[in-house]
C-alpha cells in the first residue's frame, strides 16, 4: 500500500510540475516572441543558466538559434548571440534600446550614474568624463600618478605569499583614488576602502532592503561613500588650493565645458571608480595567471620591459613613449581578456514594444547581447583556445567589428586607453622586478564571473 501511495505521491509531483512549466510557457506565447522557454514562474531558468554557464546558452542556441528567449535573473530576457544583431543592438540606444542593468546596481550607484542615464544627458555625461581621460591628460597628468602608485604597490611583494586577486583589486581600486583624489587619496583609503567593497556586493545583490542584506549594506555604504566625497569637495572649496587631479577638473566649473552639480561630480567618480574596477583587476590577475602558463609569452614580455628599463635610469617613471613602445604587453592584454572572456556581455531594455529580427519584443524586456562566444570564433581567432597574444600584433585585429572586448557603439568603454595604461604599467614593474611560482590548489571559476574563490596565491621572489 505504501509503495502505492508513494508511487502516486511520485506521479502526483511530475504531472503537477510539468503542468506548471507548460502553464508558464503558455503565459509567454504571445505571438511574435522569438523561440526559446521560459522555465519556472518566477524563477524561469536562472538556476540552469548559473549551474550549466556558457553550455547553457550554447545548448539553446543550438535548438532555437541565435536569437531566443528565456527568463534569467528574474526578468523575461532575449538573448542575441548573433554578431550583426549585437552590432545593431548596441548602435540604436536611440530607438528604445537603454542599458538594461539590474535595479540594485542603479539604486546603489546612484541616479546621476553613467547607465542610469539616458539621450542627451548620457552625452553629456560621457563627454564629462572623456575630458578627465583625453590622451593629453593621460600622458601628463594620469601616467605619472599610475606610475608613482605601481611602484609603491609592487615594493614589498619580494619572499612572499600574496594573494594575487586581493592585490589586484586593491590596486585597480587605488590606483583610480590617487588619480581622483591626488594625495589626500592615501588618506581617506583605509576608511574609503572597506566601503567600497561593500558598494560592489550591494550592486549583485538581489534587492532585498533587510536588515544584513548585500544590497542594504551596499545602501548604506554608497551614503557613507557620498558623505566622504562630499566632505573632501567642501574642505577644497574652503582651502582654494589648487589641485591636478580628476577631482578637481569636475569641480573647476567656471572654465570647464560641462558644468556638473556635486550630486553629478559624486556620481561620476563612483561610475569611474565601479567601472574601472573588476575589469582591471580581474584583466592583471589573468594575465599573470597565463604568463605564468606560458614561459615563451613571459619571456617576450620581459625583455620588452628590459628594453624599456636599459633606457632609464633606476628611478625614472614609465612615460608616455615607453606606453607606446609596449606593444607585446598590449598584444597580451588583448588576449587576456578574450580568452578569459573578463566580459560576458552587456545588458540592455527595451523601452517600447519594438521589432527586433523579425520578432516583436515587449517594452521593458531585457537583451542579454551575449558576446562571449565571439571570442572563441575559429574563423576570427585560429586555434581560439590557446593563449596566443602574437595575433593581436597584427594591427587589424583591435578594429575588427566584431570585437566587443570593450563595448561597441554608443556606450564603448571610454576607460580603454586608461585601462590599458595601468594593466601595462602594473605588468611593467611586476614582471621586471619579480619571479613568482603558483603556490597551487586555488580554484578559478570563469562563470558567471572570472574570479577565485579562495583567493590566487602565488610565492613572489626578486628577480
Ligand atoms: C580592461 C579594462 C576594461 C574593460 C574590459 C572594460 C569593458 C567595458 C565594457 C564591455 C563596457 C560596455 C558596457 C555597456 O555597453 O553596457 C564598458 C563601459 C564603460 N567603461 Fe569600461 N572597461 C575597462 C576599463 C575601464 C576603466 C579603467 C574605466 C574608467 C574610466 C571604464 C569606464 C567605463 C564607463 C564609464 C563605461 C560606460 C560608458 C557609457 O555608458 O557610455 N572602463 N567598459
Amino acid at each position: 500500500m505504501a509503495v502505492v501511495v508513494l508511487v502516486l505521491g511520485v506521479l502526483f509531483v511530475l504531472c503537477f510540475c510539468s503542468a506548471l512549466l507548460r502553464w508558464n510557457e503558455m503565459r509567454y506565447r504571445k505571438k511574435g516572441l522569438p523561440p526559446g522557454t521560459m522555465g519556472w514562474p518566477v524563477f524561469g531558468e536562472t538556476t540552469e543558466f548559473l549551474k550549466q554557464g556558457p553550455n547553457f546558452m550554447k545548448n539553446q542556441r543550438a535548438r532555437y538559434g541565435s536569437f531566443f528567449k528565456s527568463h534569467i535573473l528574474g526578468c523575461p530576457t532575449i538573448v542575441s548571440m548573433d554578431p550583426e544583431l549585437n552590432k545593431y543592438i548596441l548602435m540604436n540606444e536611440a530607438k528604445g534600446l537603454v542599458p538594461g542593468y539590474p535595479q540594485s546596481m542603479l539604486d546603489v550607484l546612484g541616479n546621476c550614474n553613467i547607465a542610469a542615464v539616458h539621450g542627451s544627458t548620457h552625452k553629456y555625461m560621457r563627454g564629462a568624463l572623456l575630458s578627465l581621460i583625453s590622451p593629453t591628460i593621460i600622458r601628463d597628468q594620469i601616467l605619472p600618478k599610475i606610475d608613482e602608485f605601481m611602484r609603491t604597490h609592487l615594493s614589498d611583494w619580494d619572499n612572499k605569499v600574496v594573494d594575487l586577486q586581493e592585490k589586484t583589486k586593491e590596486m585597480a581600486l587605488l590606483s583610480s583614488l590617487k588619480q581622483i583624489a591626488g594625495a589626500e587619496s592615501v588618506l581617506i583609503s583605509p576608511t574609503f576602502k572597506p566601503e567600497f567593497f561593500k558598494l560592489v556586493l550591494g550592486t549583485l545583490s538581489l534587492p532585498i532592503d533587510l536588515p544584513g542584506t548585500n544590497y542594504r549594506n551596499g545602501l548604506q555604504a554608497r551614503k557613507n561613500i557620498v558623505s566622504m566625497l562630499r566632505k573632501l569637495i567642501e574642505e577644497r572649496r574652503a582651502s582654494k588650493e589648487d589641485h591636478q587631479d580628476m577631482l578637481s577638473c569636475l569641480m573647476r566649473n567656471e572654465e570647464n565645458r560641462y558644468k556638473l552639480t556635486d550630486e553629478e561630480i559624486i556620481d561620476q567618480i563612483i561610475t569611474i571608480l565601479y567601472s574601472g574596477y573588476e575589469t582591471v583587476s580581474t584583466t592583471s590577475m589573468m594575465a599573470v595567471k597565463y604568463l605564468h602558463d606560458h614561459p615563451r609569452v613571459l619571456q617576450e614580455l620581459r625583455e620588452e620591459h628590459l628594453a624599456i628599463r636599459e633606457r632609464k635610469s633606476p628611478g625614472d617613471p614609465i612615460e608616455w613613449n615607453d606606453l607606446k613602445s609596449m606593444k607585446f604587453t598590449r598584444a597580451v592584454i588583448f588576449e587576456t581578456s578574450r580568452l578569459a572572456t573578463i566580459v560576458n556581455g552587456v545588458l540592455r531594455k527595451t523601452t517600447h514594444d519594438m521589432e527586433l529580427n523579425g520578432f516583436v519584443i515587449p517594452e521593458g524586456w531585457r537583451i542579454y547581447v551575449y558576446t562571449r562566444e565571439i571570442n572563441y570564433d575559429p574563423f576570427l581567432y585560429p586555434e581560439p583556445l590557446t593563449f596566443n597574444p602574437w595575433r593581436w600584433l597584427d594591427k587589424r585585429m583591435e578594429s575588427q567589428s566584431y570585437l566587443f572586448i570593450f563595448g561597441g557603439g554608443t556606450r564603448q568603454c571610454p576607460g580603454k586607453e586608461l585601462g590599458i595604461a595601468e594593466i601595462s604599467t602594473f605588468l611593467h614593474y611586476f614582471v621586471t622586478r619579480y619571479r613568482w611560482e603558483e603556490v597551487g590548489g586555488d580554484k578559478l571559476m570563469k562563470f558567471p564571473r572570472v574570479e577565485a574563490p579562495n583567493g590566487l596565491h602565488i610565492r613572489v621572489s626578486s628577480h
